[in-house]
């Protein structure tokens, strides 16, 4: 089932603290916008291209460019509300994970149709380190058990109908996720992860990006 793929790529990237946008930021020898973009592109089963980008800056070739959003679920309703109405699934991923591969966005897709009434697929990797939940910043109230955690990545994949669901919430609720999936959970949909590599990782401070880098010179993604 021929599905489009929804790009944001309109934020600030305050921690990277970059001169320009984080998606224009150079990475390997290409705007790291491009490099989502390249995998997309290959990716058998996906039709269009929707880009929310900040301001002034133009689509990427062959794509379909929104302006962003205040917050990151404000730029996914912006794109979905220009992706057309044919495409019964919706493809959302972060411009700020330039190691997405042509492979993982195929495995999202199928794990979608893998049978079990999935409303959502959402890339996600092993946790590896141990994880404990302290409120105040201070006092440990709990160890989560961490064969059972998963730190979730793009791309995540929705049927149409559970993401526009999820994203006519209003504004303040948009503003506070920091994933589409939550949405649908919220929701009651029902969500699967599929098993990603942790090099699939995402842009947020020069330490990652310097990270990208290696990999990307090395062959990793695409
Ligand atoms: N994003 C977006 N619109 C926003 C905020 C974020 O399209 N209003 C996109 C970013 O471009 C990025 C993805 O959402 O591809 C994940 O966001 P994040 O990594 O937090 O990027 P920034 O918001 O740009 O970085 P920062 O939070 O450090 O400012
Ligand atoms: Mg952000």
């Amino acid at each position: 089932m021929p599905a489009v793929a929804l790009v944001v790529a309109a934020g600030r990237g305050e921690r990277l603290g970059s001169d320009g946008p984080k998606a224009l930021v150079p990475l390997a020898g290409r705007p790291m916008l491009q490099w989502s973009i390249a995998a997309l592109q290959r990716a058998p089963g996906i039709e269009r291209i929707v880009v929310a980008l900040p301001e002034g800056v133009a689509a990427p070739e062959g794509c379909i460019g929104v302006a962003g959003g205040a917050e990151r679920s404000h730029s996914v309703r912006n794109a979905l509300a220009a992706a057309g109405t044919d495409a019964d699934v919706i493809l959302v991923h972060d411009a700020a994970r330039p190691l997405l591969s042509a492979e993982l966005v195929a495995a999202c897709l199928a794990a979608l149709d893998s049978g079990g009434g999935w409303d959502a697929a959402i890339a996600a990797a092993p946790v590896t380190d141990t994880i404990k939940r302290a409120p105040d910043g201070l006092a440990v109230h709990e160890t989560l058990v961490r064969s059972e955690l998963w730190a979730v990545q793009t791309p995540q994949v929705f049927r149409r109908t559970a993401l526009e669901r999820a994203l006519a919430r209003p504004d303040a609720e948009l503003a506070a996720a920091t994933d589409d999936a939550m949405l649908v959970e919220r929701d009651g949909g029902r969500v699967r992860v599929v098993k990603a590599p942790r090099e699939n990782l995402k842009v947020t401070t020069s330490v990652d990006l310097a990270l990208a880098e290696l990999l990307l010179g090395r062959g990793a993604g695409g």
